[in-house]
């Protein structure tokens, strides 16, 4: 199959995350996938902001926030365990 220069290529993400060929037990809900270092998942496929010149403009912005919110709750937990030193 051949396409012009112009052509633009579109997948489902969808479609995607369910291939056994780029996710292993791809119907089975497994956060900890994204953390495993020996996972042979293939990450790369996982395009959530989409690439190239119409990508989301917010990407950079919602990897910070996420950012910030992990550091939020890592303070909370913090918090937590020194309470029994207050008081
Ligand atoms: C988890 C959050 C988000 C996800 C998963 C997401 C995902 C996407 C996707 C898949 C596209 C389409 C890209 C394409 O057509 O190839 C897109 C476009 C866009 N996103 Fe996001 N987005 C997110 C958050 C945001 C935020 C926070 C902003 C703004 C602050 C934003 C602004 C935009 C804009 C303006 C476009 C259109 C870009 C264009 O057509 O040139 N997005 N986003």
């Amino acid at each position: 199959m051949e396409f012009g220069d112009k052509t633009e290529i579109y997948t489902s993400v969808c479609t995607v995350h369910h291939d056994a060929r780029y996710f292993d037990r791809p119907y089975d809900f497994l956060p900890q996938r994204w953390l495993d270092p020996t996972s042979h998942d293939v990450k790369e496929a996982s395009q959530p902001f989409s690439v190239g010149p119409r990508g989301c403009i917010g990407r950079k912005y919602v990897s910070c926030s996420i950012s910030r919110m992990h550091c939020s709750f890592s303070a909370f937990h913090m918090m937590l365990l020194t309470v029994p030193f207050l008081g």
